[in-house]
């Protein structure tokens, strides 16, 4: 194997030739991340069957993929952090033994790319060179996995500039698990499906995936890795790798801009909330809001005192279904073209469509399974996890410090689950300890973004309960400690877009009216707007919010979704010690005196808080 003369990292080339050594490839690939390789790959796969360009005229540059139905979402039950003792996994995560894994791994890697090409993907997670950022290298045998890493990260060779002799990388190691023998015709998307695998080991911090091509099993920059690797790395250093999108929020003419970052647990609204555009009065007023990220920040202290966020993706890797024109405007700008669609439906003019795209859908389409579909079907016509892959920067709203090596200042942090029922529209935590009991004790109803049961109310502690490294129970203790060095800690805001009422509509309009709510949530962090005292938090009067062009949704109606019922919230704080037995072993004592608190507020008069006057 010929290893270009530019890649002088000793480490990184030691380790491309083991991994050869170990899976047998036909071909080896060194991803330059130029235009040119880009297309030359995405035509390769048009060949192949694995893409089908859809039509440039509608979707220039853009192409549908669709999986193995036995490969469209996260396994969190195949997912493992492998840390030396168990304890440092914790009860949420997989473990086994790294001894065992590896044995386990080098009897599945060897020979599982014969047939195959290795892509050798540098990528950077941040600005490249910046001190909040971090460089990892894929080796892939899937060029669909190449070709979204270059949309998802900043990939190509300027990355080994950065490497040099001797910086660090975090190997990411990945197969789709399925070898080919000689002559065998492939299939449009090769994976295992008996057999997946997707491991870290966050003492070496090294990361291997096996059997899957889809999303974040596969692009290994995204959770594996920004995520499950960064944690364990932001708690050893002190800051904070967090499931979070990042956004601006800007009002004209005084000029001010308030960066917010917020965690809603996968499929939970990030992507809508990072880029929504606020109500034309809001607009009229000076209210903007800009993205910097849809889900994914790294935090760290400045020197000032302030904390500073950075979006490590290049890209976003967003839910399809529910977008449209009048929900998400932004995002469809953004997939406008250069995007790669996955399990979406086909058009019969080669354009794509998915559930909520148009009030109507088109009479026939080839769903994602690559059936005739027809409005009678049975089938959902875009699979619920279906996704687009585009860049950023082709956001409309994006942000000019979206590419600022030093981050932007965050000065509200706001945690939302999906309930439909307990948890109100908003709250304000009393301070930063609370604000990190609320956190810790999220719960969300699972959706399609995860294999498993859809519906059921889960605990998901910061949104990061599939995504936390290392205990969830230090994690705990991480965010105390982290917040205990802050002179002026940020804001901590809890919000439930999703409550419904007793037929089990939403009963509040989400998207572009969460400005509203944004609104107050940004001039509470800035010390101005009012509020009542409630059991859980602080709480806005329906007189403490901006109606202005939404005139008709009552009084009524808003204390609908913002009442607390003790009843529900006496079932709640059981669910919330339910989850502190399991972590108890690391479990911060400060959870458990909180919890208490909670408990006795909850038996202030009266039975329904919403209707309080303001003090
Ligand atoms: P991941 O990429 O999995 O981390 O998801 P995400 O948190 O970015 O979620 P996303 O914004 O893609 O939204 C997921 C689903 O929730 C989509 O079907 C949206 O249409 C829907 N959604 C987002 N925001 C709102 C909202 O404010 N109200 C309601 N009712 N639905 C929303
Ligand atoms: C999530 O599940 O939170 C996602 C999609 O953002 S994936 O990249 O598959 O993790
Ligand atoms: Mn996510």
């Amino acid at each position: 194997m010929q290893i270009p003369e530019y890649v002088t990292n000793a480490r990184l080339r030691n380790w491309v030739m083991k991994m050869v050594d170990l899976c047998n490839p036909d071909a080896v690939h060194w991803c330059t991340g130029t235009d040119a390789e880009y297309n030359h790959l995405t035509a390769q796969m048009v060949e192949s069957g694995t893409f089908i360009r859809l039509n440039p005229e509608k979707r220039p540059n853009s192409f549908l993929a669709r999986s193995d139905p036995s490969d469209v979402a996260r396994v969190e039950d195949r997912t493992f952090i492998c840390s030396l003792s168990k304890q440092d996994a914790g009860p949420t995560n997989n473990w086994l033994h790294p001894r065992e894994m590896k044995e386990k791994l080098n009897e599945l890697f060897h020979g599982c790319m014969r047939g195959r090409t290795m892509y050798v993907i540098p990528f950077s997670m941040g600005p490249l060179g910046s001190p909040i950022a971090h460089i990892g290298v894929q080796l892939s045998d899937s060029p669909y996995v190449a070709v979204s890493m270059k949309i998802m990260t900043r990939m190509g060779r300027e990355v080994y500039d950065v490497l040099g002799d001797n910086r660090d990388f975090v190997p990411c190691m990945h197969s789709v698990g399925m070898p080919l023998a000689p002559g065998q015709k492939d299939v449009p998307w090769p994976c295992n499906r008996e057999t997946k695998y997707i491991v870290h080991f966050p003492e070496e911090r090294a990361i291997w995936s096996y059997g899957s091509g889809y999303g974040g099993n596969a692009l290994l920059g995204k959770k594996c890795f920004a995520l499950r690797i960064a944690s364990a790395l932001a708690r050893d250093e002190g800051w904070l790798a967090e499931h979070m999108l990042i956004l601006g929020v800007e009002k004209q003419p005084q000029g001010e801009k308030t960066y917010v970052a917020a965690a809603f647990p996968s499929a939970c609204g990030k992507t809508n909330f990072a880029m929504l555009i606020p109500p034309p009065a809001l607009q009229q007023d000076g209210w903007k809001v800009t993205t910097v990220g849809d889900d994914i920040a790294w935090i760290k202290p400045g020197d000032d005192g302030k904390l500073y966020a950075i979006n490590p993706e290049a890209g976003m890797f967003g839910v399809a279904p529910g977008t449209s024109e009048k929900s998400n405007p932004n995002a469809m700008a953004t997939i406008r073209a250069n995007t790669i669609f996955t399990n979406v439906a086909l058009t019969d003019d080669g354009d794509v469509w998915w559930e909520g795209m148009t009030k109507t859908p088109p009479a026939h389409l080839i769903d994602w399974t690559g059936q005739d579909w027809t409005p009678h079907s049975e089938r959902k016509a875009a699979h619920a996890n279906a996704r687009f892959t585009a860049p950023i920067v082709q956001c409309p709203s994006i942000d000019p410090a979206f590419d600022d090596p030093r981050g932007v200042p965050v000065e509200a942090f706001i945690f939302g689950g999906r309930r439909s029922t307990t948890v109100p529209l908003v709250y304000q935590a009393f301070n930063w300890n609370y604000g990190v009991y609320a956190a810790a004790t999220m719960g969300s109803e699972m959706t399609a973004a995860a294999a498993g049961k859809l519906g059921e109310v889960r605990r998901d502690p910061f949104a990061m309960l599939p995504f936390a490294g290392y205990h969830m129970g230090d994690y705990f203790n991480h965010w105390l400690n982290f917040g205990r060095q802050l002179v002026n800690p940020p804001r901590i805001f809890c919000v439930n877009w999703f409550r419904r009422d007793a037929q089990g509509n939403f009963v509040w309009h989400g998207f572009g009216e969460n400005m509203r709510i944004l609104k107050w949530i940004v001039e509470r962090a800035r010390g101005r707007s009012t509020s009542i005292e409630s059991p859980i938090g602080w709480m806005p009067r329906y007189e403490d919010l901006d109606w202005r062009g939404l005139e008709d949704f009552s009084r009524e109606q808003f204390h609908d979704i913002m009442s607390i019922d003790r009843a529900e919230w006496q079932k709640e704080l059981l669910a919330h010690e339910e989850l502190f037995m399991t972590l108890y072993d690391r479990l911060p004592k400060e959870m458990l005196y909180l919890r208490e608190l909670m408990v006795s507020s909850l038996w202030r008069s009266p039975e329904h808080w919403g209707d309080i006057p303001a003090h």
